[in-house]
């Protein structure tokens, strides 16, 4: 909607995870880089942790962008609420095997043809499994059986789990401590540093096509670092929703009076932040409140 008004492309702040607009922070190129060693060297486990919202989905899809130009055989499990049946569907339905699907035996027997043959001829296969926080004991069990298939050059199927905080915890339990002690890479996303937001909306910009930003001043950029906790996910809501109003108000720069009436709408959380107040409906003037520069403003 304020494409042309901004001189944009695309959309810059879009929700999707979307490798063509993955911004490589150091900690973002560090996972992404052992994943793919991970699943290329044929390590076995790999776990990817992070608080929502800081990108994990994002480097899933691009290592199976990765996994799509080196052929590498995968299958993808972004549903995780699924029953051991639907898992193996799943898997079979990916993976392309020839079996009946609705029985695990039979999938189990084609899987197991199936790394095999891929091994012996060099190939590896891989498992992403996304919000693997979420999935069931039982499915988490046959994952942990599905990392146990190896022959004597190592293991056949290389299984990268990703999922928020609680999938560490999920693998601390008794029966799972055997599959947490081979997990082979593990890697953690973290919120960004105030640094990394700028130059992560910067670089933002730049791939919707604006090369240089000044929509948002250097105070607004530190204040949507605070507010955000420097969660991607949530940068990019707000920055949208600013974009949109300053459209709104024909104005070409984001000012502290838009970033105020966003992060409200959003009914944002940050540390500091003062109690909301409800909107005056027929109030002749209209609302303002007056912005608690926790922090970054003077
Ligand atoms: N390094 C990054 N570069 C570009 N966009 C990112 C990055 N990290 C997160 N995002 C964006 O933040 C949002 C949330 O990312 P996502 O991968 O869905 O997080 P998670 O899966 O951890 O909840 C998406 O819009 C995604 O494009
Ligand atoms: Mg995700």
């Amino acid at each position: 909607m304020y494409k042309a008004f901004f001189g944009l492309k695309q959309n810059p702040f879009n929700l999707s995870p979307d490798p063509a607009f993955l911004y490589r922070s150091f900690q973002h190129e560090e996972a992404l880089a052992n994943l793919i060693y991970g699943v290329h060297s044929r390590k076995g486990f790999i776990v990817l942790t992070g608080e929502v919202g800081t990108g994990k989905t994002t480097l899933l899809e691009c290592l199976r962008d990765f996994l799509v130009s080196q052929r590498i055989e995968f299958a993808y499990v972004f549903n995780s609420r699924l029953t051991v049946e639907q898992f193996f569907d799943m898997i079979a339905y990916d993976l392309n095997l020839n079996c009946r699907r609705e029985s695990k035996t039979e999938v189990l027997f084609a899987l197991n043809e199936l790394l095999i043959s891929r091994a012996n001829a060099g190939l590896t296969t891989a498992l992403l499994v996304d919000e693997a926080q979420n999935l069931d004991w039982n499915v988490l069990e046959e994952i942990r059986l599905l990392g146990n298939l190896e022959t004597r050059v190592g293991k056949l199927l290389q299984i990268v789990l990703a999922g928020q905080p609680e999938l560490d915890r999920k693998l601390d339990a008794p029966d799972f401590r055997q599959l947490k002690q081979r997990v082979a890479l593990r890697c953690t996303l973290n919120p960004f540093q105030e640094a990394d937001t700028v130059e992560y909306i910067r670089s933002r910009l730049e791939k919707a096509g604006l090369a240089e930003q000044t929509i948002f001043p250097p105070e607004i950029l530190a204040e949507i670092h605070y507010r955000a906790q420097g969660v991607p996910r949530v940068i990019n809501a707000i920055c949208d929703n600013c974009l949109l109003t300053a459209f709104a108000a024909e104005s070409k720069t984001v000012t502290m009076e838009f970033l105020e009436e966003v992060t409200q709408d959003l009914r944002l959380e940050w540390p500091g932040r003062r109690p909301y107040r409800v909107r005056p409906e027929s109030s002749e003037t209209p609302f303002r409140s007056e912005p608690q520069f926790s922090r970054g403003l003077k």
